[in-house]
């Protein structure tokens, strides 16, 4: 990646040392490149350029609110799944109009509120959540715009627990249910139809899904018009991968040229196309920058024990995940390579971050797990009272730390507080 390389043997974010950064800051810490987002919202903005279409980035992947603030610039809505990322979207002065919001289980509070700041458009997941939406909205004398979220029944070929377009998943509306849903909701007054949403899966690698997903949406789409209703948009949901190691995944540009090219022929081409790009505007962005505490040789395994773990980045336990891991300083040379586990301090098997990489280490070296960006920081938790690392955001030649590292003290001060209470 352009944006993490190495110049005069140190690997950089940017124009700026990660040694410096570690030195500064500490680690385990989460470094993110501006230009590498810019670069990733070019490849959206390029591909949507001329179209009617609206990029909500997902983020989940990454709602550190300087991240935010840098695609709201950009001209970026966002793809919303609670209450609490509503909250941050508006605590950066984000445009609601510009938010979809997504997710099985929103509650009544969450409902009201995005009803109040008013989004763009709610996916809605099943009938029960329909019937809520429509309650709570003429309760406050609102019309709610709404999508369904229908099933399509497509295999993304990804794995099993970042896949969701398939029929036995939770998610969605079955498509061959979704005609009566949209009737009922036609039928609210409180509730006004605008589009149609779907979500198949993520890191996503070909365009065919998306393509079998999108020919059935046509169908419904042309069912919806032929019984009256008609739509503004249509969400293809977010899912396009990045490269963790060796994939080639398929381009923004393929995506929307070949979903175009499909609304036309199927004289859809006045619909508004919407996306929800999360991993792919981020993932890339980042790394997770950690030193080595120990080396220990085991009988069956050499070991490098770092300061990161799996509270820190999970998705190498969870889901089996790949992360490159690069040394930030060339090896000693009387250091011999050799395979390595990396894993945390954590008391769990399951702490690793990277398995059966060959590496020449020495104790105290910095490591950059790399593709951090997404789905990293954003899952992390203080298991074992680890408190969250920092986040800085690197420009150029510059930096700022954009959330500072969670002081052991805030971790259970409201603990304190309520024991100090009871005595
Ligand atoms: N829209 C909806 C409705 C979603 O559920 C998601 C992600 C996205 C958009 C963004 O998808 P993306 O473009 O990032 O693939 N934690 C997992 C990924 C979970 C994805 C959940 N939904 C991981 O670390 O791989």
């Amino acid at each position: 990646a352009p944006h993490f390389s190495h110049r005069n043997d140190t690997l950089h974010a940017e124009q700026v040392p990660l040694t410096q950064l570690a030195q500064e800051f500490g680690t385990p810490l989460y470094v993110y490149s501006r230009q590498a987002l810019r670069d990733a919202w070019e490849n959206y903005r390029t591909a949507t350029e001329g179209r009617n279409a609206l990029v909500c980035f997902g983020m989940k992947a990454n709602s550190n609110l300087s991240v935010l603030r840098e695609f709201m610039e950009l001209g970026a809505g966002f793809d919303i799944v609670s209450g609490g990322e509503l909250a941050r979207v508006l605590a950066i002065g984000g445009d609601a109009g510009k938010v979809v919001f997504s997710g099985v289980g929103k509650q009544e509070w969450e409902l009201r509120a995005a009803l109040e700041a008013g989004v763009k458009c709610f996916n809605v997941e099943s009938e029960a959540e329909l019937e809520e939406l429509a309650r709570v909205a003429a309760d406050m004398g609102k019309v709610a715009p709404v999508s369904l979220r229908v099933n399509p029944d497509v295999d993304a070929h990804t794995h099993p627990y970042i896949s969701t377009g398939l029929k036995e998943n939770k998610f969605g509306i079955d498509i061959n249910t979704a005609l009566s849903v949209y009737a009922r909701a036609a039928a609210l007054d409180s509730l006004k139809v605008v589009g149609v949403d779907c979500h198949i899966g993520s890191q996503i690698t070909e365009v065919d899904p998306y393509l079998d997903a999108l020919d059935k949406l046509c169908h419904l789409i042309h069912a919806l018009q032929d019984s009256g209703i008609r739509l503004h948009h249509l969400d293809l949901g977010g899912g396009i991968g990045i490269r963790y190691t060796d994939e080639t995944p398929l381009l923004p540009v393929d995506l929307v040229s070949r979903v175009f090219e499909t609304l036309e022929r199927n004289k859809l081409g006045h619909l508004q196309l919407v996306l929800e790009p999360g991993r792919s505007l981020v993932g890339n962005a980042g790394v997770l920058l950690t030193s080595v505490v120990y080396l220990k040789h085991a009988e069956a395994k050499n070991f490098a024990i770092v300061d990161a773990a799996m509270n820190d980045l999970i998705r190498p336990t969870l889901y089996d995940a790949w992360h490159d891991v690069e040394a930030v300083q060339p090896a000693d040379p009387d250091t011999p390579p050799q395979s390595y586990d990396i894993v945390g301090p954590i008391c769990e098997s399951g702490d690793w971050l990277a398995r059966n990489r060959t590496l020449a280490l020495r104790q105290g070296d910095l490591l950059a797990i790399m593709s951090a960006g997404a789905y990293a920081f954003t899952m992390a938790s203080q298991y074992n009272t680890r408190p969250r690392p920092a986040e800085i955001m690197v420009d150029g030649d510059s930096y700022r730390v954009v959330r500072p590292r969670e002081s052991l003290q805030s971790l259970f001060a409201p603990e304190l507080e309520a024991l100090q209470g009871r005595t």
